[in-house]
């Protein structure tokens, strides 16, 4: 597949885009059929390039992959147009209604392409080693704007939306949400989209964002995709954030006002050189994109704010990989992980970010930083706009790295850290003064220091976290009582902390008819909080009966990514 050009019409009263794709491809052998994958949809015609009919069919449904659209192309044929409509079942929309956005007049849609999600909302081959660059006309009922990842071109005399993306992306790159959104620019090349009374906010939030560009361009060669904007949705949103080109997909909820989550803006910035450039072949080479951008990430972090904030992090990042090695089956705790008969998400975890991030680390640390850096230029550049595999590294490692330090290239045990579960022990562990000075603290406190005494004046997010996160398993109702009396945990407006707060305050019985879980839980959809929430209270009888009360009204709020999450863990029964 070469080239995907989408025309689709937006329906929000029927939840539904209809429309066509007009799919160009190669044809090495001119008698085999095409096979594509959809899932959710409901195929209507298939023509070729003569513009007639072609035969097609579509096979079985495996749960997990969808079925094969199979269609009996000419010999001539290099398109082929597929007119379809989606529906209940195309997991990577959701539909939002007025109420879940933060203006409340207009409903909203995005997408979610990763992993296997694209082949729900566009028939095409929905593999990330497959490349294509895309067009599109997209037409939305007035008043709403329409954006994707792409170029966009304005609008034609029919008001429909154009785009072009002329670069070539893995197909779960493909990306668009519609809603009633402005802009704020931050510099040429750069901006911020969000709704309405939220833009200014979320510009001055992340206004660090061209800064962080020319730190990575510094670091591993230009920026390739024109603009970097980014688009702040509304707290629905399963991810922190999706990479999009061009257009990162945002939380809302990294708008803490300190600026003390943009982390997460030079994470989804940097996969536009680790994910969209050089992009993972396969599901079992997700570590691929995501160890090196969190190891880009983490070196966005410390040129821009300095090595003590980057150690903070990387040891924040430390503890929650070794605490979710504890609950991970061994398969799940492999670099090179075995997805055999799995779905991509099964495999998603901690673990091919940080484990990943650790072994570059350790690279950086053995051959020293201005050759791992020359390194890693290299592997950009020379594997620009290619889908590799986890073998395709390890040679392209040996060949450019290994020679040049072979003392180094001896120290380090490859199969331990690519095809075995666990921590090698060689894995560089950072430890940061300024949660070391958390640690003193919270111990200060234990030993029963009333709470507001604690010297606590200047703690960002992650300290506040660190706090939290390193409570004894003995702590009272009183002791919380006397903590949020101090330091007001349960009306925090910073969903991480609320998070990490509230975990706690399930664990301990505290303030267990309260509203402030149930609030968060209907308002926000951001899987990385649901989770350990909907996990803590279904470890008791009555914290499940009241989960299940919660999810019966916040599940058709959230997208299909985290349902998928959240019904296994409740044993939700459809
Ligand atoms: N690409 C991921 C999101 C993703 C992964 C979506 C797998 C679907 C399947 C994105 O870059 C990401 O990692 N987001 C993180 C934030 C990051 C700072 C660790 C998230 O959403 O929490
Ligand atoms: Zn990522």
């Amino acid at each position: 597949m070469r080239h995907v050009s989408l025309d689709l019409a937006l329906d929000f009263s029927l939840h539904a885009a209809a429309g066509s794709v007009e799919l160009t491809f190669d044809r090495p052998d001119a008698h085999a059929p095409l096979t594509l994958d959809v899932q959710g949809l409901v195929v209507t015609a298939a023509s070729g390039a003569d513009g007639k009919p072609r035969r097609f069919q579509v096979g079985s449904e495996d749960p997990r992959l969808g079925s094969a659209l199979i269609v009996d192309l000419e010999p001539a044929d290099r398109t082929v147009k597929i007119a379809y409509h989606t529906t209940d079942g195309s997991a990577a929309l959701q539909w939002l209604a007025p109420e879940q956005t933060r203006d409340r007049k207009h409903p909203f849609l995005f997408t979610q392409g990763e992993a296997i999600f694209t082949r729900t909302w566009i028939p095409l081959q929905d593999s990330p080693g497959v490349r294509v660059t895309y067009d599109a006309r997209i037409l939305a009922p007035a008043g709403l704007t329409v954006l994707m990842s792409a170029e966009q071109l304005g609008r034609g005399p029919d008001g429909a939306w154009r785009f072009r993306l002329d670069k070539p992306v893995a197909p779960y790159l493909i990306a668009l949400a519609c809603g009633d959104l402005a802009f704020e620019p931050v510099s040429q090349r750069s901006g911020i989209w969000a709704e309405r009374s939220l833009v200014k906010a979320a510009r001055d939030e992340l206004v660090d964002t061209e800064a962080m560009i020319a730190a990575a361009e510094s670091l591993f060669g230009p920026y390739r995709w024109g603009r970097y904007d980014v688009l702040v949705l509304p707290p629905a949103f399963p991810f922190g954030g999706m990479e999009n080109p061009r257009l990162t997909f945002a939380t809302p909820t990294i708008l803490a006002g300190d600026k003390s989550l943009v982390a997460l803006i030079a994470h989804e910035l940097a996969h536009s050189w680790s994910g969209n450039l050089v992009t993972n072949a396969t599901w079992r080479d997700f570590w691929l994109n995501e160890g090196f951008t969190v190891y880009f990430e983490q070196r966005i972090m410390e040129r821009l704010y300095g090595a003590d904030r980057a150690a903070l992090e990387q040891q924040l990042s430390w503890n929650e990989l070794e605490k979710e090695l504890r609950e991970l089956e061994p398969w799940q705790q492999v670099l090179h992980m075995d997805l055999a008969g799995r779905h991509p998400d099964d495999g998603f975890s901690i673990v091919p970010y940080e484990k990943g991030a650790l072994f570059l680390r350790r690279l950086e640390q053995l051959f020293g930083r201005p050759r791992f850096d020359a390194f890693l230029r290299g592997y950009f550049d020379g594997h620009a706009f290619q889908s590799i595999t986890t073998a395709d590294f390890v040679e392209f490692l040996k060949n450019q790295l290994f020679t040049q330090d072979l003392a180094a290239a001896a120290r380090i045990d490859l199969a331990a850290w690519l095809d075995q579960p666990g921590l090698p022990s060689d894995a560089p562990r950072t430890a940061s003064p300024a949660l070391a000075k958390v640690d003193q603290e919270r111990q200060r406190w234990l030993a029963g220091l009333p709470a507001r005494e604690l010297a606590t004046a200047g703690f960002i997010t992650q300290q506040w976290q660190h706090f939290i996160q390193g409570m004894p398993v003995a702590v009272s109702v009183a002791q919380m009582a006397a903590l949020d009396d101090a330091f007001h945990f349960s009306a925090s407006g910073n969903s991480e902390i609320l998070c990490d707060w509230l975990v706690l305050a399930i664990r301990h019985q505290y303030r267990l008819d309260d509203q402030p879980l149930a609030k968060f839980l209907m308002s926000v959809g951001r899987r990385k909080f649901l989770k350990p929430l909907y996990t803590e209270l279904a470890k008791t009888e009555g914290g499940l009966a009241r989960a299940r009360a919660i999810y019966a009204q916040a599940r058709p709020r959230y997208h299909a990514v985290a349902t998928g999450t959240i019904d296994k863990i409740l044993k939700w029964q459809l």
